[in-house]
């Protein structure tokens, strides 16, 4: 195998193969300050090919510095300095101007106290955990944001009627009771859509199948929205027999199905017409509407967290779609979204039969 390194001794190519796989960049020194050992992240971190890299002096392979630019190898020192240190910590350092998180570990001969023979030291990319960093603050500020506004609305109309109680008529106080109980129902529903984000972004969400009647779920929902107001011929259910019996969880789709109803009428215009219809290995779900419909550069960015297009002012929080996505890849499903035959969105999920759990 050419390129790979063979310095070792006890060379195996199979852990050399699963070293690679790596997602962290990693580099080998031999008591001299030989590379003896780079995998193919710590390549592409480093920009050095493997060819080049084994037998070259480290500080050239790996030329660290911190952020006041000082040379890290100088003071790691790693073969001077005191005989009990084993590793280094990991610490932000530069590479050229790009900034990996790095960290060291002395391997000694022997084990304590020896002098050092080896030197591995682990690359990771500073910028992949900023940004996950940074996502995470974004979560939290919006988090914080979207349970304050209901907050704050129920706080002070609270607030007003126990201090001016006498002065409001049942009317009044009639509408502020019920926006108080309006937002307090929206605080639940971010709270109870929060968890859900979490249980998916932690894989553990729960999938409890039983036989599902697709188009009968369908046809509730919508006789929800119709007693809810909504007029009953702005919604179409088209079902394409025979259809394979499918073992989901009902909770589940019902989440689904309402969800992408929800989006059709608050984002989208004009009829909604819902497709059942029988696939090669399940059954898949069209959700279509006559409305703006999505942009085929913001299909993918629908499903993230907190992404919502004009729908700011439609008062939704972004979380809808990406939890719709989360329910569907736990059944072993997958959904997406193009234009619709008549214009508008066209939300298409598609769920595999599945099979009854066995406990
Ligand atoms: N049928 C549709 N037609 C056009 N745009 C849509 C449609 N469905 C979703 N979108 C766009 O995708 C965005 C994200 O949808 P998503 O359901 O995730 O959030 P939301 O509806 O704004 O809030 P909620 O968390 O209450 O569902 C919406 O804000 C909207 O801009
Ligand atoms: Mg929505």
């Amino acid at each position: 195998m050419r390129g790979v390194n063979t310095h070792d001794r006890g060379f195996d190519p199979a852990s050399v193969i699963a070293v690679d796989d790596l997602p962290d960049g990693l580099v080998a020194v031999d008591d001299a300050g030989r590379v003896v050992s780079v995998n193919r992240a710590a390549e592409r971190l480093t920009g050095v090919p493997r060819e080049r890299a084994i037998g070259a002096d480290v500080t050239d392979v790996l030329p660290l510095r911190d952020a006041e630019g000082r040379d890290w190898w100088k003071w790691l020192d790693p073969y001077g300095g005191l005989s009990i240190r084993s590793r280094q910590v990991e610490l932000p350092l530069l590479l050229d101007r790009r900034e990996l998180l790095v960290a060291a570990r002395f391997v000694r001969s022997p084990a304590r106290g020896g002098r050092v023979v080896r030197v591995v030291v682990t690359l990771r990319d500073a910028a992949a955990r900023h940004r996950l960093e940074r996502s995470r603050a974004d979560l939290v500020s919006t988090v914080a944001h979207e349970l304050r506004s209901p907050l704050t609305s129920v706080k002070g109309f609270t607030a007003t009627l126990l201090a001016k109680w006498e002065r409001f008529n049942d009317a009044q106080k009639l509408v502020m009771l019920q926006t108080v109980n309006a937002d307090a129902d929206r605080v639940t529903r971010l709270i109870t859509e929060l968890l859900d984000v979490s249980r998916i972004e932690s894989g553990r969400l729960e999938i409890r199948r039983q036989v599902v009647d697709i188009p009968a779920r369908a046809r509730r929902i919508i006789a929800g929205r119709v007693a809810a107001g909504e007029p009953e011929d702005r919604f179409v259910l088209t079902v394409n027999e025979p259809l394979p019996e499918t073992w989901l969880d009902q909770d589940k789709i019902d989440q689904i199905l309402a969800n992408l109803l929800e989006n059709a009428v608050r984002h989208g215009r004009g009829k909604v017409t819902i497709v059942v219809e029988p696939v090669e290995w399940g059954v898949a779900v069209s959700v279509r509407d006559e409305g703006e419909g999505v942009a085929p550069e913001l299909a993918s960015r629908v499903f993230r967290q907190f992404w919502r297009g004009n729908g700011r002012r439609r008062g939704g929080t972004g979380l809808g779609l990406f939890i719709v996505k989360g329910l569907v890849e736990a059944h072993g499903g997958t959904i997406g979204v193009q234009r619709a035959p008549g214009g508008g969105a066209e939300f298409r999920f598609t769920v595999p039969t599945g099979a009854p759990d066995f406990a």
